[in-house]
């Protein structure tokens, strides 16, 4: 973007970097909502703003961030991989199991499943009738990428020990009368390399 150094759209930034439009798109999402690059709505161009520029990309020498974030990958072992998805001729994503706690009727996960057909997801609520509404829901949409079931999180199947790449919920920690048991048991089924991320109280 610095390079290109004027207003585009997402399918230019794209093409300059050698990188799908897709995750682009989703990386300059990323960039505006932490105020680093600026969108223009009605044009629906990206851009970097010189006084930015001067700051991100080495122009300053060691009181660059470019020096901090070298450290990314260091710290971050998903990174390499994510960057190889991005690539125009990379791989279409990682192949991930992804599962969602306390899902309630399937909103969320339906949308992920659609919106990111590749990873595999599993959505669990203690609730019947959320999953029976998620369930016609995942149905309608004709989603085989995604199963919901009735379970009680703290309690989870033996056999998902280590089983996921990314687990998440959103608002369900504090309706869990003994947290401390959920989240070893998020901790149980996640792999070794995992992201857990909760949202809520
Ligand atoms: C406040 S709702 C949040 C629903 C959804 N995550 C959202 O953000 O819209 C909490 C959900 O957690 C589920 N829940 C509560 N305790 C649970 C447990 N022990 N195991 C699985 N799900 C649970 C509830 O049935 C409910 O659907």
């Amino acid at each position: 973007m610095a390079k290109i150094g004027r207003p585009c759209h997402v399918k230019d930034i794209a093409e300059a970097a050698g990188m799908k439009e897709r995750y682009v798109k989703e990386w300059l999402g990323a960039m505006v909502t932490g105020s680093i690059v600026e969108f223009d709505t009605s044009e629906e161009t990206y851009v970097l703003p010189p006084h930015r520029i001067e700051v991100l990309c080495r122009q300053r020498g060691h009181g660059s961030t470019a020096v901090v974030s070298e450290a990314v990958p260091a710290i971050c072992e998903v990174y390499s991989d994510i960057l190889k998805c991005m690539e125009i001729d990379g791989p279409k994503g990682l192949s991930t199991l992804v599962c969602e706690i306390g899902c309630s009727s399937g909103t969320g996960l339906c949308r992920l499943a659609t919106d990111y057909p590749n990873p595999r997801y599993y959505g669990i609520d203690i609730s019947q009738s959320a999953i029976k509404t998620a369930t016609s829901r995942a149905d309608a949409a004709n989603l085989s990428n995604v199963t919901f079931s009735c379970a009680d999180a703290t309690r989870l199947q033996d056999d998902w020990e280590a089983k996921f790449d990314v687990v998440y919920c959103m608002d369900v920690v504090h309706d869990v009368p003994r947290p401390d048991i959920l989240l070893e048991e998020i901790h149980r089924i996640l792999k070794k390399r995992w992201i857990f991320h909760h949202g809520g109280y």
